[in-house]
């Protein structure tokens, strides 16, 4: 029997990608027991889309035991436990109380041309009804709830978007789970996107800046302006090649007061704390874990973190 610890969560993200490999590396029924499990946030809820999904798709059941009453229908409410048999669980209230004022059910995609309006409408869903008498600004044209939802917005399109193309070098068929959660108390914005493509390290791999071949050097050189795997080669148009998404991303969380996690392989960084590798512990694909403060969403102007073209890491120029 598999246990899963007591968070599976962002600040727990060793714990929640160690259990999902275990679950990956069953085979046939994989029982979980669930009885310890209070809290689970939209990264954790990512990671078990992902792996239960993987999981069934190489043949394997999963059975989730003593769930409490509390995440059961929570979970259930989330999406997370479609197609997972519930055994001594508490079962869930029933009705799905609509929130989608603030909070938004476990999304996968699959596929490239649903990142638009998937990054639109999960920023709106964490922002909330906008004011109906809200007039828009005079110099820049955006009302205060445009402001809110731009930042997020970019962001998502951002994560989604690299995981349903860079993430796919490889391994074509590879998705990506998205979670999000609004909790209004401490006024925070969480979210979790969570892939199982060919992570960092594959697709930085021949990259010249990357010196040794391990995945916290590679997440910590995907993070660097300008770096992408495309540069040059034109393999993809727009922001795709700029190597400009995951650098402003991470500004975005970091004015915005929070943070982002992000784990690869058998390697995680937080912009708030632990940066490393673990040698037993390793997620195939890329998981990222972004969580801001909503009312500071208003100070962000993405324009102002946009990595300059004085980014551009210099050419070595060779004369032959
Ligand atoms: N989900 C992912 N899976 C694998 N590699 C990724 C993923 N996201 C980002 N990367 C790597 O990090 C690099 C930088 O990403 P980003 O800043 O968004 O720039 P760009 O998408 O323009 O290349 C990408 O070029 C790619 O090599
Ligand atoms: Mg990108």
């Amino acid at each position: 029997m598999i246990v899963f610890p007591s968070h599976l969560s962002a600040p727990s993200a060793l714990a929640t990608v160690s259990v999902c490999q275990e679950i990956l590396a069953s085979d046939g029924v994989t029982d979980i027991d669930a009885g310890q499990l209070s809290y689970i946030d939209p990264f954790g809820m990512a990671m078990l889309g992902a792996c239960f999904d993987s999981a069934r798709n190489i043949g394997c059941t999963i059975r989730v035991h003593q769930l409490s009453a509390n995440l059961s229908g929570y979970l259930q409410r989330m999406d997370v436990f479609d197609g997972v048999e519930l055994v001594a669980c508490a079962q869930s209230a029933g009705t799905r109380r609509d929130r989608s004022g603030d909070l938004v059910e476990l999304t996968q995609l699959s596929n490239r041309a649903d990142v638009g309006s998937a990054a639109h409408r999960l920023a709106k869903a964490m922002i909330g009804n906008p004011d109906p008498n809200e007039v828009p600004d005079e110099m820049s044209g955006y009302t205060p709830y445009e402001r809110l939802v731009e930042p997020l917005q970019y962001a998502l399109n951002e994560l989604l978007e690299n995981a349903l193309t860079h993430a796919r070098r490889g391994n074509m068929s590879a998705s990506v789970w998205v979670a999000s959660q609004y909790y209004p108390k401490k006024d925070l914005i969480r979210l979790g996107v969570v892939d199982n493509g060919c992570g960092f390290l594959e697709s930085l791999r021949n990259h010249s800046e990357l010196l040794h071949k391990r995945h916290i050097e590679a997440i910590l050189l995907a993070l660097r302006p300008r770096i992408s795997c495309n540069r040059d080669l034109g393999v993809f148009n727009d922001s795709v090649n700029q190597g400009v998404g995951l650098t402003t991303s991470c500004r975005i969380a970091e004015r915005a007061d929070g943070r982002m996690i992000l784990a690869s392989g058998n390697a995680m960084h937080s912009t708030s704390g632990y940066s490393g590798e673990k040698p037993d512990v390793y997620w195939q694909g890329v998981g990222i874990a972004m969580e801001v403060n909503r009312s500071k969403l208003a100070e962000v102007r993405i324009q102002e973190l946009l990595p300059s073209l004085d980014d551009i890491p210099p050419v070595t120029l060779r004369f032959e």
